[in-house]
């Protein structure tokens, strides 16, 4: 078993380079086999999604290589097979397998997704959005079964989703029909998929959640740099905030990070904003910055909620923070209040009240970012925190450790 070992208080001076992102970079890694030719990912992260995502596509014949820090995928030995669960268990994104093996040879059959458990996760809207398009789906204990009737249509989601707006993009871009999407997920890691598949000969247009695309008769390859990770990176503000001290973060987009960075703001850290570059400062106390409710993008990102709890924790006054996506996205709250944390749930929200400092303890992470909620924690804390559960912050976050200790922190990653 590994464990983070952090000694808590010291504050945190120096840069970071922020990934790219892992939510971006997981849909391409599918969006591969719609090609027999190459496609790079250039400056993949090395997180174990990643390499899950790879065995998925190695087991279908792809092959898959680092070279100098891109991800290099040969797609063209690639056959249609089905997924068990063993694949596709240990990832939400192995849900996308679904559209890009529709797309390419018309009908796919795979175990249901992992993933964090942090809700239900229902697949009811990627079966949908499919079925607008002419996918025929059956479900049964071993997974989801689907083929391709005809190609395209119109799609009109009732939510936002990400995972079920890529796959209908996957399934929607070879073809001959044309699909509308309305009411898509705008996410940038979204509109990057798009990007790519535009890169790759793909017809398809897009603005403000509507995605237009018709099917083209082959794509070809493609070398692409995904999007930053706006999650990575708003996770470091979150750090900076609870330990202190001044950090720039190099390569990330400001805008998609507004939401974050006006609450921290409000909690009494500057933030300057340069290019592709964001410095935080905290020098004061934090105080309480009003209460938060996550959305969709453009809003408070789900995928920040727990950093940002942490962060609250040693800020004075209450703060609410209502979780809208996820149903059971606080299992950090009892390993915060371990930490000294005043902190409660009820139903989906978690009410806040700032203590001066919390001191370290023994806790465990049980998802990827609640196990950087709680790293956050207790890098601002009193004494040593050993976190368990790095196999999920290694989901996310490529060399957090050697981040960290760049950046001054005293992190180091213990075998017990
Ligand atoms: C993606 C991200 C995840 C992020 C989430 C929301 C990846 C690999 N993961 O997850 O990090 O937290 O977006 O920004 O990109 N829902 C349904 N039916 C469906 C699909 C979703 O009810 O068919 C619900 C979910 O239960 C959840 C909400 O919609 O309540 C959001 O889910 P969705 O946007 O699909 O997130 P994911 O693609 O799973």
């Amino acid at each position: 078993m590994e464990q983070f070992r952090i000694a808590g208080g010291k504050k945190l001076y120096g840069r970071v380079q922020i990934a790219r992102a892992k939510n971006a970079v997981l849909p391409m890694m599918a969006a591969a086999i719609l090609t027999d030719e190459p496609v790079v990912i250039r400056a993949c992260p090395h997180i174990t999604d990643v390499f899950a995502m790879a065995g998925i596509l190695t087991y279908l014949g792809a092959v898959c290589e680092y070279r100098e820090g891109d991800l290099i995928l040969h797609p063209q030995g690639t056959q249609n097979k089905p997924l068990a669960q063993n694949l596709t268990g240990g990832l939400r994104s192995s849900v996308c397998m679904l559209g890009a093996l529709l797309a390419r040879f018309g009908s796919a059959s795979i175990a249901f997704p992992g993933g964090c458990k942090i809700g239900t996760r229902p697949l009811d809207l990627h079966l949908g959005g499919l079925a607008a398009i002419g996918v025929h789906t059956h479900v049964d204990e071993g997974g989801l079964h689907s083929e391709r009737t005809h190609s395209g249509g119109t799609v009109r989601f009732t939510f936002p989703s990400v995972g079920a707006t890529e796959n209908v993009l996957l399934a929607a871009a070879l073809g001959e029909g044309e699909t509308t999407i309305y009411n898509g997920a705008r996410e940038p890691e979204v509109e990057d998929l798009a990007r790519l598949l535009s890169a790759m000969g793909g017809d398809v247009k897009w603005k403000d959640g509507t995605y237009r695309i018709r099917g083209v008769r082959r794509l070809h390859g493609a070398t692409f740099l995904p999007v930053a990770d706006r999650i990575e990176a708003g996770t470091f503000l979150c750090m900076a905030a609870s330990a202190g001290g001044e950090v720039q973060l190099d390569g990330v987009n400001e805008k998609f990070l507004t939401p974050l960075t006006e609450k921290i703001a409000g909690n009494g850290c500057k933030i300057y904003r340069e290019y592709d570059r964001i410095i935080i400062s905290r020098k004061d106390d934090l105080a309480a910055a009003g209460d938060v409710t996550t959305a969709p993008y453009p809003g408070f990102a789900t995928d920040l909620q727990a950093q940002y709890a942490a962060v609250c924790a040693t800020a004075k006054g209450t703060t609410n923070i209502c979780e809208s996506l996820f149903e059971s996205r606080f299992a950090y709250a009892a390993e915060l209040a371990r930490m000294g944390a005043d902190i409660t749930v009820t139903h989906n929200t978690a009410h806040i009240t700032g203590v001066p400092k919390l001191h370290g303890g023994t806790v465990f992470a049980s998802d990827l970012r609640g196990g950087a909620a709680l790293i956050t924690a207790a890098l601002g804390a009193e004494g040593e925190t050993l976190v368990g559960g790095c196999k999920y912050v290694d989901r996310g976050y490529d060399n957090l450790v050697g981040k960290l200790r760049t950046l001054g922190a005293d992190i180091r990653r213990l075998i017990i």
